[in-house]
């Protein structure tokens, strides 16, 4: 059988579950796919087109022959296993924070800077989610009219931080309902239940939380521009499914807010829902099934001279994990790099 050989490490985990799903749903061409995860889910099943396949224990030997290894479990399994399969052969595609900002390591949103994917040194890093759907209306404003400052305030779904998160958020949601108060925090730093809590990741000297940093520099070695400044207030809400981003963006040329929408329309993989008279605007519940980024409340921002306001929701499972990360290997096989 012709293909790749490909690991998905964390195979187990909300987003280990997602790549094998985009695997299928992209008809990647695989040989041999080797779920990996620790040895609490060693020897379960994953389900990959219809057949069920055994999830294998991850070891320093996992990735004799792999070609392609996919790692969603956690920032400090792949600081001691991504080397380990570089160095073995494989092309790694990283989901955590980890190699994201070694200047060794390309930093990928296909749309963007694909061409970037060759420069790789055995590792390649996806985004935060937060970053990787908000690069995709940017890109096209950035090229035409040169954006000075980004403004951006998220709304994160509580999937971002794991299973045991979404689980907290149901708990907790159903205590409350049935009377007996909210459950105690574990996952997150205050109750998630009918509350939004300004607090992902942990806290930096300036002030900002490492969420909040990512964004802002994921997003200048993404469009490999310094000068692109991003301000971010990071907030987990409690949704299931599904980021949501209120972006003001200023540019440095003016502009017709009809071809903004325009040029964000042209974006592959990004949606306009945009008729307020209609009620037509994106919301968590629309992106739960496609891997589309989806843009509405285009508008003037009146507040500055050449500024824009609009609303970016899209999976954070898929567009800013799973979907980003399938995405680039796709790009090793059609730029012939593996
Ligand atoms: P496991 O099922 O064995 O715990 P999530 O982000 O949804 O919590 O998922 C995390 C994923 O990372 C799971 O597949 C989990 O596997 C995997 N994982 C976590 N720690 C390790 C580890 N030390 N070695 C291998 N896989 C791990």
């Amino acid at each position: 059988m012709s293909g790749y050989n490909v690991a998905v490490v964390g195979a187990t985990g909300v987003v280990g579950t997602e790549i094998i799903k985009v695997l299928e749903e992209t008809k990647f061409p695989i040989k041999n796919l080797v779920p990996l995860a620790s040895e609490r889910s060693a020897g379960k099943r994953v389900d990959y087109l219809g057949e069920p396949v055994i999830v294998q224990l991850l070891t320093e030997d996992s990735f004799k022959d792999i070609d392609i290894a996919l790692f969603s479990a956690g920032g400090s399994v792949s600081k001691k296993y991504a080397p380990i399969a570089a160095q073995c052969g494989a092309v790694v595609i990283d989901n955590t924070s980890f190699f994201r900002m070694d200047p060794t390591v390309p930093l990928i949103v296909p749309e963007v800077n694909a061409h970037d994917v060759k420069k790789h040194q055995g590792i390649i890093a996806n985004p935060n989610c937060s970053t990787a759907q908000m690069v995709l209306p940017l890109m096209p404003i950035h090229e035409k009219y040169t954006i000075k400052r980004v403004v951006v305030s998220t709304y994160q779904a509580t999937s971002g931080a794991g299973k045991e998160a979404m689980d907290e958020m149901i708990e907790q949601t159903v205590s409350i309902v049935n009377g007996n108060g909210p459950t105690e925090p574990k996952k997150f730093t205050r109750q998630i239940a009918f509350n939004v809590i300004p607090h992902i990741d942990e806290f930096t000297d300036n002030g900002f939380t490492k969420e909040e940093m990512k964004m802002t520099d994921e997003t200048k070695k993404i469009f490999g521009d310094d000068s692109l400044e991003v301000v971010t207030t990071c907030v987990r809400v409690p949704v299931f499914i599904g980021h949501s981003e209120s972006l003001n963006i200023e540019t440095e040329k003016p502009f017709d807010i009809a071809d903004i929408t325009k040029i964000i329309s042209e974006v592959p993989n990004v949606k306009i829902m945009d008729d307020v008279a209609n009620n037509v605007y994106p919301t968590p519940q629309d992106c739960v099934d496609t891997n589309d980024t989806l843009i509405g409340r285009i508008r003037r921002d009146f507040s500055v001279d050449n500024g824009i306001a609009l609303f970016c929701v899209s999976n954070n499972l898929r567009k800013g994990a799973a979907f980003n990360a399938v995405q680039i290997a796709w790009e090793l096989v059609n730029q012939e790099l593996i």
